[in-house]
């Protein structure tokens, strides 16, 4: 383990996120500086396991840094949660002389990572990239930034239709087990409710707000829900809302996977970036089998061992502005 990291391979694993690639290419590019040699894994772990690796120069990774999606391509590998999928994938960098692995994803992949690095003489370092900013010890997550921008510009639309109509709208963000796509974007766009995987869904409290609200002829209303919340999504939501207030023109927008695609944000391309750049760092400096995130705008180091989801740590303050500014 404390041999010289010279040749590192990178993967993207799990959900896709807007900026990964602006981070594969600070890592191909810091790694080339530092006189590397620097390999690309198609389909996450998969191509490790299957060997389908290549070489990645400076020039491999130009004109990516404003695209969505990942050019390497990912995949949640089954095999690698197996023992003998591990051994395959070690099998390989051992026959390529590869000595470093950069992993950009979510808290799966990490953990994934956390036993192979357990496992195996390879160091690893993680990148925390999913839409979903759901992993614990980091402010930020690659593509987060991206998603939430997506969806705002996406509900402020709907409010347009729904403005035009005296509509109700119930819009199902992403987040199957976060509410902070929910969260921001709809702190962000003025949304009436907030429905989030966090908090238990008080649905006779919504439907009484609403009545309330149709009384003194408040009829734009909007609700975000996280497709992850307790009660079961936008329809679930909409179902038992139609039940109880027959008059509302009521409508369902289930955004979906727009917010997974797309050019990446300026914040989301310079977080990649970083992180990409700390992560050879790393790597050099034998600061091995961490994940990188940034706390207080700074980089901050977490074992990948202790990777989890961030799970209810929307603070009640967020919940009050909800409640306040929706009045
Ligand atoms: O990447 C995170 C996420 O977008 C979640 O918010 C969502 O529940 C899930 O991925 C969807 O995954 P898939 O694209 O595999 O259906």
């Amino acid at each position: 383990m404390e041999k010289k990291v010279t040749k590192i391979a990178v993967l993207t694993s799990g959900g896709d996120a807007p900026g990964m690639n602006a981070a594969i290419r600070a890592v191909v590019r810091t790694g080339n500086y530092y006189g590397m040699e620097v390999y690309g894994s198609m389909r996450g772990y998969q191509g490790l396991i299957d060997d389908d690796i290549f070489r990645m120069e400076n020039r491999s990774v130009a004109n990516i840094i404003q695209r969505g999606g990942t050019i390497l391509k990912t995949a949640r590998c089954k095999e690698f949660y197996e023992p003998e999928g591990r051994k395959k994938a070690y099998d390989t960098l051992k026959k390529r002389g590869i000595n470093g692995l950069v992993i950009i994803g979510g808290d799966g992949s990490f953990r994934g990572a956390g036993k192979f690095s357990q496992e195996f003489d390879i160091p690893c370092i993680g990148l925390a990239g999913t839409i979903d900013k759901d992993i614990a010890g980091t402010d930020f997550t690659i593509g987060f930034d991206t998603a939430v921008n997506t969806a705002v510009e996406a509900i402020d639309k709907i409010r347009d239709t729904a403005d035009a109509h005296d509509r109700l709208f119930i819009i199902e963000v992403m987040g199957r087990d976060a509410g902070y796509i929910a969260l921001h974007s709809g702190i962000a766009t003025g949304a009436e409710h907030i429905l989030i995987p966090e908090r238990k869904t008080d649905i006779d409290h919504v439907i009484d707000s609403l009545l309330e609200k149709e009384k003194r002829k408040k009829l734009v209303n909007m609700i975000v829900v996280a497709e992850g919340d307790g009660f079961g999504g936008a329809e679930e939501v909409a179902r038992h809302v139609k039940q109880k207030l027959p008059n509302a023109d009521t409508r369902v927008c289930v955004l979906g996977h727009i917010q997974r695609g797309g050019s990446p944000s300026c914040l989301d391309r310079l977080i990649a970036s970083r992180m990409g750049y700390h992560a050879v760092e790393c790597l050099m400096e034998g600061r091995y089998n961490v994940f990188v995130g940034i706390q207080n705008n700074k980089m901050h180091y977490i074992p990948l061992q202790n990777a989890v989801k961030a799970k209810g740590k929307i603070s009640d303050e967020w919940m009050k502005i909800v409640k306040i500014l929706a009045s």
